[in-house]
């Protein structure tokens, strides 16, 4: 994009309105006491009908599959039918949270074979993502798949062909994508507000045990309540053992490590917000500091991601960084910065600070200075940042709800998610090159329109 192509500043002054841009331009020329933040709320417009009754299942019921459950629930007109998990704890859980008629099994086929079901999520860790999918969508259950999409680069183009090849609808679990931050930073990037995007990063900071995934075993783990047969049976055979099946996210075997659980949200926001497609270059290095628990993944994990220009986007640079050893217990954000500012993205909020400052030698303008008793006009001026806070608007139900709705109003109107597979296989990709090129040691390459790994 070249520079007098960009989007003008002027341009998305106009879009933001007459009352915010009086306040963006005028504190910084005319009143540098005026208060300088402006506080808009995103609002969601046009509301989600209930239609006819969806009845879901869950095939893995920890954490994130519960969450999910419980955020689908809320949603008029969703049943829970059945609950598929490979640990007995977890089933007799389902049914004191959810009810004791749930049919519960640990073999997720049986739950396929019914036909009372219409859709499935699928919250189990990442090694059986790809598998349960394939088998869903071909047993005609539309598919809310946890992120990462896959666990393997290898595993993206079945998940594609699939959906393709069944019609279902289905959507990847990156909640963030269909939140009414990551909506706002997109129209924001678009109207120019931070000029020419050239940069962007993001960071994830955490100390604690659990954070960082050494997980509670339950007291009556074993091979008795667990059924561990089916779960190593599609990757490297093993005898039991408690901490590969409840602290899976250490291992190479079943989980992503910090890219694939983490790095995965902020390519997808990424993505969402700039049109991209991912990027070309890949390089990954960190290390293994503090947790010495015997898990294969790094605690610390630094990325950097060269995206080449597109039709949407020009190229730009982007820096993840994940650190389980932080004893500021920090804090996680992602930045775009452009050539006129930069914006903080969550789901729910977007935090705009503009660092142009405004200068102009129009004689006209000078001249109104001086009648407003400035006397040297020309002499620069003490600014105050110009930062404007978008919020959601009070009682919003968040991105996890708008984006399990967004699953559940596609399969009722035939429509449109936000995170269908091929955006799951672009945002998980360059997470799993990134281990790639850590465990590797060397920078991985990627064609992010054709999907496929170079080099
Ligand atoms: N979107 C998000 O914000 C978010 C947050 C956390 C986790 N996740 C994703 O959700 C998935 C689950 O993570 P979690 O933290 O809930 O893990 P978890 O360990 O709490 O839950 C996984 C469950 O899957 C079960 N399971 C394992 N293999 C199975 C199989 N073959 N069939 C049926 N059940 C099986 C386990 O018994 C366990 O109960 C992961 O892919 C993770 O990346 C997403």
């Amino acid at each position: 994009m070249k520079e007098n192509d960009e989007p003008s500043r002027r341009n998305f002054l106009r879009k933001l309105g007459t009352a915010t841009a009086a306040v963006a331009v005028g504190s910084n020329v005319f009143a540098a006491d005026k208060k300088n933040d402006v506080f808009s709320y995103l609002k969601r417009t046009g509301g989600f009908s209930a239609n006819d009754q969806v009845n879901i299942a869950l095939i893995g019921a920890g954490g994130q599959g519960s969450e999910d459950t419980n955020v689908a629930l809320q949603i008029p007109g969703v049943k829970l039918i059945a609950v598929c998990d490979l640990y007995d704890g977890r089933l007799a859980d389902a049914k004191k949270r959810w009810g004791a008629d749930i049919f519960t099994t640990k073999i997720y086929k049986e739950i396929l074979n019914r036909k009372d079901i219409d859709a499935v999520i699928i919250g189990t860790p990442d090694h059986w993502h790809q598998q349960i999918s394939v088998d869903a969508m071909h047993a005609g259950k539309h598919v809310y798949c946890e992120k990462p999409m896959v666990h393997a680069i290898t595993e993206g183009p079945a998940v594609i062909q699939a959906q393709k090849e069944t019609g279902k609808i289905f959507q990847v679990g990156s909640q963030g994508v269909s939140s009414l931050g990551n909506e706002k930073a997109k129209e924001l990037l678009a109207a120019g507000a931070i000029g020419q995007l050239n940069y962007a990063e993001g960071f994830w900071a955490r100390r604690g045990a659990v954070e960082v995934w050494q997980y509670p075993i339950p007291a009556d783990a074993s091979p008795q309540t667990v059924d561990w047969d089916t779960y190593v049976s599609n990757v490297h055979k093993r005898p039991f053992d408690e901490k590969r099946f409840f602290r899976w996210r250490n291992y190479t075997n079943y989980g992503t490590g910090m890219a694939g659980d983490l790095f995965v949200h902020l390519f997808s926001s990424l993505h969402l917000v700039t049109g991209s497609h991912g990027p070309e270059k890949i390089y990954a290095s960190g290390g293994l500091r503090f947790w010495n628990d015997g898990r294969e993944v790094p605690d610390v994990l630094l990325g950097t991601f060269d995206y080449a220009k597109n039709d949407m986007h020009p190229a730009f640079n982007l820096s993840l960084r994940c650190n389980f050893v932080d004893g500021t217990s920090g804090t996680t954000y992602l930045r775009l910065v452009g050539s006129e500012g930069a914006m903080d993205i969550t789901w729910d909020e977007v935090v705009l600070k503009r660092n142009k400052v405004f200068a102009s030698d129009d004689p006209f303008y000078l001249e109104k200075l001086r009648q407003a008793g400035d006397r040297n006009p020309e002499r620069k001026k003490m600014l105050p940042p110009e930062e404007i806070v978008y919020k959601a608007d009070k009682g919003y139900l968040g991105g996890p709800y708008d984006h399990m709705n967004n699953f559940i109003t596609a399969i009722r109107t035939n429509g449109k998610v936000t995170e269908d597979a091929t955006f799951g296989y672009r945002a998980a990709a360059p997470a799993l090159l990134c281990n790639d090129s850590y465990f590797n040691n060397k920078p991985m390459f990627w064609d992010p329109e054709k999907m496929v790994k170079k080099g």
